[in-house]
């Protein structure tokens, strides 16, 4: 038996964060993770792998696109997949490694194996059982699946048999235009798949600001995609070599059926705190099953913490890390904090869509008056040169006092550009003084800057 200060069960990004800042500060801290590998589903089978996969067939529709408009001829790739994936697999590999590194270099202890809590302050690894002062709870989510859709990971796959399909599919059903099918979407779209995006809603990206999801839908169609929106999805039944997908069309409830190779199924996620022990320790739980905590993280057991997507708010890595940073300067003794009216959310297509703060219609609805600054890239050059000037910078700020209140962009590096308004933001910053930085030329942030002079005396290049 060992005795910690801490014990946090989950190396995803909120656990390990968590874990090496709460080591940084001089606590003795294990971390438990049973996966044999850590970063949690983000490195292993999210985020990461996700944008190697992006990475690889944005280059891929870069060659077919714009290399003859370059000079540059003659170039036609072939996608050898089983090396694609295994590219994926290296950075997966290269990125967990890291932290293994890092948790030494912290004088973290990897506890390896499932965890559950019998007792407060008691955690048990296997046979093993070990105390601590603090246990916190960081196990993430798994995808939520549909009913009467019965997820196989070859031919209904979630987001994780999406990352290891035995070949490229030459059709594709998604099941929700969110953040994972418009991603996922993609990579296989610039494969040369045929996807069909089915969505319940009349709009894709559910919270994102509407004027900038309607232009994101544009250019996504125009890039192959084929949107059925309106549409709540019933079942799917996978046959031999291809499934079937029924769905009724909301406008008239007419009932249509859709077939492909592959059905992925993106329709949100749920904590997973399953096995821990939870319901017979009395850790109180919300109806949305997430764990029930206090602005500090707490749970009703004392000495319990919980973070992540197992708790309430957004379903994003960087959340859940500053949750794990805040959580570490709490149990030091310090005072942790999340400004969670700042955190960016980004969708990493081509374009970039990245987004913070309010949106134009959450503004409407407070009844908050606002003025709008827009910037299309059509005005920037150097988005031009990379023939990525399709997309706009849009910034919100309040009508009186000039303080920006959110920014939405749809463009070339967008999950970059956003950041500059993420610290603008934190200092209570006016558009004014974004607009007054000086921006170096030729670089995307200048439509940011034009978006900010937009919404005073307005933009130079517009
Ligand atoms: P989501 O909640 O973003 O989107 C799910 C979509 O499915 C919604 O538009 C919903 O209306 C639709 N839907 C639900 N039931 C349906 C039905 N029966 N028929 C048709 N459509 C239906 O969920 P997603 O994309 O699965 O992502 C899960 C979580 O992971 C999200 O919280 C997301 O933010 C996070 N994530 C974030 C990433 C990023 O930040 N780049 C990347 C991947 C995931």
């Amino acid at each position: 038996m060992a005795e910690f200060d801490v014990i946090i069960i989950g190396a995803g990004p909120g656990g390990y964060v968590c874990a090496i800042r709460a080591a940084q500060l001089g606590l003795k801290v294990a971390c438990v993770e049973g996966r044999g590998a850590l970063g949690g589903t983000c490195l292993n089978v999210g985020c990461i792998p996700s944008k190697a996969l992006l990475n690889a067939t944005h280059h891929l529709h870069e060659v077919h696109e714009n290399f003859e408009k370059m000079g540059l001829m003659g170039a036609n790739p072939t996608v050898d997949w089983a090396k694609m994936l295994a590219y994926k697999d290296d950075v997966i590999n290269g990125n967990t490694k890291g932290i293994e590194f890092l948790f030494k270099k912290n004088k973290v202890t990897w506890l390896k194996g499932w965890a559950t809590i019998p007792a407060a302050g008691q955690v048990k690894v296997g046979d093993e059982a070990h105390t601590a002062k603090n246990i916190v709870i960081a196990t993430g989510s798994e995808p939520s699946s549909l009913p009467g859709v019965t997820v196989d990971e070859q031919i209904i796959v979630t987001s994780t048999g999406a990352l290891t399909l035995g070949a490229v599919p030459k059709s594709m059903v998604v099941i929700g235009a969110g953040v994972i099918g418009l991603e996922m979407g993609s990579v296989y779209a610039r494969l040369g798949t045929q996807v069909t995006v089915v969505e319940y809603l009349d709009a894709i990206t559910p919270g994102m600001d509407a004027e900038v999801a309607k232009a994101f839908q544009k250019i996504l169609t125009k890039q192959g995609i084929k949107f059925i929106l309106g549409a709540a999805v019933q079942g799917a039944e996978a046959g031999k070599s291809g499934a079937k997908v029924a769905y009724k069309l909301r406008k008239d409830d007419s009932a249509h059926e859709i077939e492909a190779d592959v059905v992925l199924v993106a329709t949100g996620r749920k904590p997973y705190v399953n096995g821990l022990g939870l319901e017979a320790l009395g850790v109180e739980m919300l109806p949305r099953g997430q764990v029930k905590t206090d602005d500090h993280f707490a749970t009703n057991i004392k000495g319990l913490y919980a973070i992540g997507d197992a708790i309430i708010g957004p379903m994003l890595a960087h959340k859940a890390e500053d949750e794990g940073m805040a959580l570490a300067e709490i149990m030091a003794g310090k005072h942790g904090h999340v400004n969670y009216g700042v955190i960016p959310g980004v969708v990493y297509t081509t374009p970039e869509v990245a987004s913070v703060g309010a949106t134009e219609e959450q503004l409407k609805e407070k009844g908050h008056a606002y003025k709008v600054g827009k910037f299309s890239f059509m005005g920037n050059a150097r988005a031009k040169a990379v023939f990525q000037a399709e997309g706009f910078v849009k910034i919100l700020a309040d009508k009186d006092t000039d303080r920006i209140l959110g920014a939405h962009i749809i463009g070339p590096m967008a999950g970059d550009l956003i950041h500059e308004v993420c610290v603008a933001m934190e200092f209570g910053a006016s558009a004014q003084d974004l607009a007054l930085t000086c921006h170096a030329h030729p670089t995307y942030s200048e439509a940011v800057r034009e978006a900010a002079l937009a919404c005073g005396d307005g933009a130079i290049h517009a």
